[in-house]
């Protein structure tokens, strides 16, 4: 299709001012300014960003959220407030968009939510090691060797420790650990596996991916183009 049709199919204009966008260079496609209206992409594939809003290949939507503490990490649930009620404003659950992965009831943080099966389950694949940070409030005070233990791999009581992490003490003295697996309550259990306790938690990046400081807990917003390209990426 080419560019200036896609454009205003995507009501980002008459054909007459998207054109006018794309030849002021406002236009990327796949990350490079396009400035001719009849250059063609593919709809299904290319990512568009017209003056810094995505235009979802395939019609895709990814956002990030700043999961509060309290909310679970599902479409729905007859109890529980899920990430999505958080969202209800923006969209529903006929939407097709899910959580990428769970961050427990009482972990706060970054947590992606799209309608794009095939990414998320790239990024979720355990063969991928997408890495994970997470910022820890620990019970008690961590030694040397046990920033070492949780970087070597401890044992949580699967069949093998995990994979090596990278562990680093804060000012604060609060832990900042990356992990590259996604076990179930894998952080709690590498801080039992120290002989330590995890009081508050929170995910701070995933992937290439940071959490936006600007997003307080509870608030989401879309990725960016440059975002989206982050994600495909990795
Ligand atoms: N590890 C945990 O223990 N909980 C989370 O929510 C995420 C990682």
């Amino acid at each position: 299709m080419r560019l200036d049709k896609f454009l205003s199919s995507r009501n980002m204009g008459s054909r007459t001012q998207v054109k006018d966008l794309i030849r002021r260079g406002l236009v990327t496609v796949n990350g490079r300014t396009v400035r001719s209206p009849e250059q063609k992409i593919d709809e299904t594939r290319d990512q568009v960003c017209c003056q810094g809003q995505t235009l979802r290949p395939g019609g895709h939507v990814y956002y990030m959220l700043n999961k509060p503490a309290g909310v679970v990490s599902a479409v729905r649930d007859d109890r529980e407030t899920t990430v999505l009620d958080l969202m209800k404003g923006c969209v529903l659950p006929r939407d097709g968009v899910f959580p990428v992965g769970r961050l427990d009831r009482d972990t706060e943080g970054l947590l992606l939510l799209t309608d794009d099966g095939e990414t998320a389950h790239r990024l979720l694949s355990p063969k991928r090691h997408v890495d994970k940070t997470y910022l820890v409030t620990t019970a008690r005070a961590l030694s040397e060797e046990d920033l070492n233990r949780l970087e070597q791999g401890v044992d949580i009581g699967e069949k093998r420790p995990t994979l090596p992490a990278k562990a680093s003490l804060l000012k604060d003295g609060k832990l900042l650990l990356t992990i590259r697996e996604g076990k179930y309550h894998q952080v709690k259990r590498m801080l039992l596996a120290v002989d330590n306790r995890v009081l508050a938690l929170k995910r701070v990046a995933f992937g290439g991916l940071c959490l936006d400081e600007g997003l307080k807990t509870g608030e989401y917003r879309e990725l960016t183009c440059q975002e989206v390209e982050i994600l495909h990426e990795t």
